[in-house]
């Protein structure tokens, strides 16, 4: 009785005391961070989704952050931290992207927040490989916080980037501070597509009592073509055939919320969510 009763002292004493000793248990995705996760206590590092402009920024306040990390394809937008943009993408992160991340993770001041767009993907990965290129990780510890983030295992790319991570000596840590990185167009475009799309899928949830759905249906439809028009992988027959059939569900889904009919909008949004893991699964892993 008395080690359990030991135990749950301890057990409270960790769950209470986050990288920076303030309550990780009352700070989440409520307080504007998604999927909030802290890599180790010792190491200062954090990794989530982009901050709500609401409440995330006094959640880092809160936080202690001192640094942060945007490796989503949107530059980031104001704070008064020390910022850098890394843009990654889903395929995979390279030798230099990998130098890169340890440079960043040796010298920002920490605490460090590495974010992406939704926190499981890529900010994990890139926590993962900085990490393990200053030799504060071993790779299967960087597999084991991809699978504690919940980082989708179609992602074959950063699994293997994280698998094959190696200690990146001092001398071989590339300078970076961002004032370069470049996003294509496509890149950017789609995850304004994303954004759109999450709020349909929010809405689907709730059983689509939001009148602004039709509203949101129109404008994915004109996302999908502007960006899907934006870039080579046009000329791959492949790719066309998805795009078009991308366009052709998510126009149908606006026609059933214009009409109100709930049930054909669920069966047309689950399609159009097919097509986007469809196109991915070929073009983006
Ligand atoms: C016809 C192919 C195709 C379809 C359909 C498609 N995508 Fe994409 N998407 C891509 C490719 C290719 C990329 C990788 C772009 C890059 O990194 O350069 C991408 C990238 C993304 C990204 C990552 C952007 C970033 O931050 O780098 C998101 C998010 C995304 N797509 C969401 C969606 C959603 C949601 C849908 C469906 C409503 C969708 N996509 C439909 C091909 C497609």
């Amino acid at each position: 009785m008395r080690n359990m009763h030991r135990l749950f002292i301890i057990l409270l004493t960790v769950l209470l005391c986050g990288c920076d000793g303030s309550d990780p248990s009352t700070v989440g995705a409520a307080d504007g961070l998604p999927n909030l996760q802290c890599v180790d206590p010792d190491m200062q590092v954090w990794v989530g989704g982009l901050p709500h402009p609401g409440l995330g920024p006094s959640t880092l306040e809160r936080l202690g952050i001192r640094s942060v990390i945007v490796v989503d394809a949107p530059p980031p937008v104001g704070g008064t931290r020390a910022t850098v943009h890394l843009p990654l993408k889903y395929s995979g992160i390279d030798a230099l992207e990998a130098s890169h991340l340890t440079y960043l993770l040796a010298t920002m001041e920490r605490p460090i927040y590495i974010h992406c767009h939704h926190g499981t993907n890529r900010a994990p990965a890139a926590a993962a490989i900085g990490l393990i290129g200053t030799g504060e990780l071993t790779a299967e510890q960087g597999l084991r916080l991809l699978d504690r983030s919940g980082t989708n295992p179609s992602f074959d790319g950063l699994f293997e980037a994280v698998r094959t991570a190696t200690p990146i000596p001092d001398d071989r840590r590339e300078p970076y501070d961002g004032s370069d990185a470049t996003v294509d167009d496509f890149a950017l475009s789609m995850s304004d597509v994303d954004e759109v799309f999450a709020r349909l899928e929010g809405a689907s949830e709730r059983g689509w009592t939001d009148p602004q759905s039709p509203a949101d249906a129109a404008e994915l439809v004109d996302l999908l073509r502007v960006s899907l028009d934006r870039t080579s992988l046009n000329e791959d027959l492949l790719f066309r055939r998805l795009s078009e059939g991308s366009i052709e569900r998510a126009t149908a889904l606006e026609d059933a919320l214009v009409r109100g009919d709930r049930t054909e909008s669920l069966r047309e949004m689950n399609s159009l969510a097919a097509t986007c893991s469809a196109c991915h699964k070929r073009f983006r892993n």
